[in-house]
This record gives structure tokens, C-alpha cells and sequence, in this order.
């Protein structure tokens, strides 16, 4: 029986409390924290840039899970690894050079995850998928927190799992957008769930952390 990880989403976290909210999560059992980066240009919103991602840095001990939701990725690659992300997702949608950004990635020593938004096929990814650290498969449209899981959504997670069996990969599959313990249920394959107002903004954070994992298992159990 693998663990599923679990990353909790900033971005429905308190701003104006940001190192409590963080050292509250961490005083729990999560894995990563889930940074959402917005250009209110590849997504119709902005969230927060560079400097919060310093900060968040500065008071955080888990590895930050970078989601790059922004138009040119490769033109900031460098300055968010600077600002202190350990795995940089960009998005396939977004840039006209996946591989090479890829590459650029791991010569920086860094992990490289590629994003898909919902109406994108997992097999475009066919090629690549053995070069990658990360598949962030996205159930909402990304742009906001607090959305619906997108139900067929389910069926692509399940193809990219037999497509990575397939090509021998080892790529870790994220299931980002709308994810609660009753739809965590719905990705028996996914390896890291993202979690934002689920878990974020939860008054009890420890019974849904453990309500996820919980959702997670049983599936793989039956
Ligand atoms: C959406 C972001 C998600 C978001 C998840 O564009 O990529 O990471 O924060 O939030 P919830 O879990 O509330 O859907
Ligand atoms: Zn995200």
C-alpha cells in the first residue's frame, strides 16, 4: 500500500496570517505545500507572485509544489527557483517549448512537473512522460479555489495511469481542483492531492487531512 501525499493550496489560506496558516499545516502530517502562481493572463485571475513565494520559503520546512498558471513560463524559470520552489509545474497550454523547459529544469537541479487543464488529453504527454517528475492533472479549470471536481476528469487520471505503465514511467500523478474526501475517492491512481478550501479552511484541518487519506485508501483497498 503506497501513502498518498498530500499538498495543501495556499491560496485559501488567510494572506494576512500566512506564516500561522502555514506553521498550522505543518504541525499536521502533509507533504507539500501547493504554491498556485496567476498572471490574470494565462487564468482569468492573479494570485501572488515572487515575493510571497519568498516568504512563504522563509517559514516553511516542506518542499513547495510551484503551479506555474502563467503565459511564458520559461521566461521566469529561474527567479522562482531563486524565490525557492523545489518542483516547478508549468503548463502545457502555455508555452510552445515543453521539453526544452524541461530540461532547463532539471539542469537547475530541480523537479519538472507539466499541468493539463481539464479539455487537454493525457496522451499528449505520451512522449515525454518518462523525462518528467510530475503530472498535475487539473479537475477544475484553474484560475480559482473553491470550484466543483470536473466528473470525467476521473476517466483521463485513470488513462495517464495505464500510459505510464505502458511507457515504463515513473512520473508522479497530481490531482489538483475540487478534491474533498468524497472525490479523492474518484482518483484511486493519483499519487499527491491538492487541497485548497477542503483542507485549508477547515476548522477541524487534522479530521479532513485524515478524512483524505482515508478516501484515498479504501479505494485501493476494494
Ligand atoms: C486552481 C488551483 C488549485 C486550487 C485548488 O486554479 O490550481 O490549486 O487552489 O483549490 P480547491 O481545492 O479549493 O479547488
Ligand atoms: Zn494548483
Amino acid at each position: 500500500m503506497r501513502r498518498v501525499l498530500i499538498a495543501p493550496s495556499l491560496l485559501a489560506a488567510d494572506f494576512g496570517h500566512l506564516a500561522e496558516e502555514i506553521a498550522a499545516l505543518e504541525r499536521l502530517d502533509i507533504d507539500w505545500l501547493h504554491c498556485d502562481i496567476m498572471d490574470g493572463a494565462f487564468v482569468p485571475n492573479i494570485s501572488f507572485g515572487l515575493p510571497v513565494l519568498e516568504a512563504i520559503r522563509k517559514y516553511s520546512h516542506k518542499p513547495l509544489d510551484v503551479h506555474l498558471m502563467i503565459q511564458a513560463p520559461e521566461l521566469y524559470i529561474e527567479r522562482f527557483i531563486e524565490a525557492g520552489a523545489d518542483i516547478l509545474t508549468f503548463h502545457w497550454e502555455a508555452t510552445p517549448h515543453p521539453d526544452r523547459l524541461v530540461q532547463r529544469i532539471h539542469a537547475l537541479g530541480k523537479k519538472a512537473g507539466i499541468a493539463l487543464n481539464p479539455a487537454t488529453p493525457v496522451e499528449v504527454l505520451q512522449d515525454i512522460l518518462p523525462e518528467i517528475d510530475l503530472v498535475c492533472v487539473m479537475s477544475v479549470n484553474p484560475g480559482f479555489g473553491g470550484q466543483q471536481f470536473i466528473p470525467y476528469v476521473a476517466h483521463k487520471v485513470r488513462r495517464l495511469a495505464a500510459l505510464r505503465a505502458e511507457v515504463q514511467a515513473s512520473a508522479l500523478i497530481e490531482i489538483d481542483g475540487g478534491i474533498t474526501p468524497e472525490t479523492a475517492a474518484w482518483v484511486p491512481e493519483a499519487d499527491v492531492l491538492v487541497a485548497g478550501n477542503s483542507l485549508v479552511r477547515a476548522s477541524d484541518k487534522a479530521a479532513i487531512l485524515s478524512a483524505l487519506r482515508q478516501a484515498h485508501t479504501k479505494r485501493w483497498e476494494v
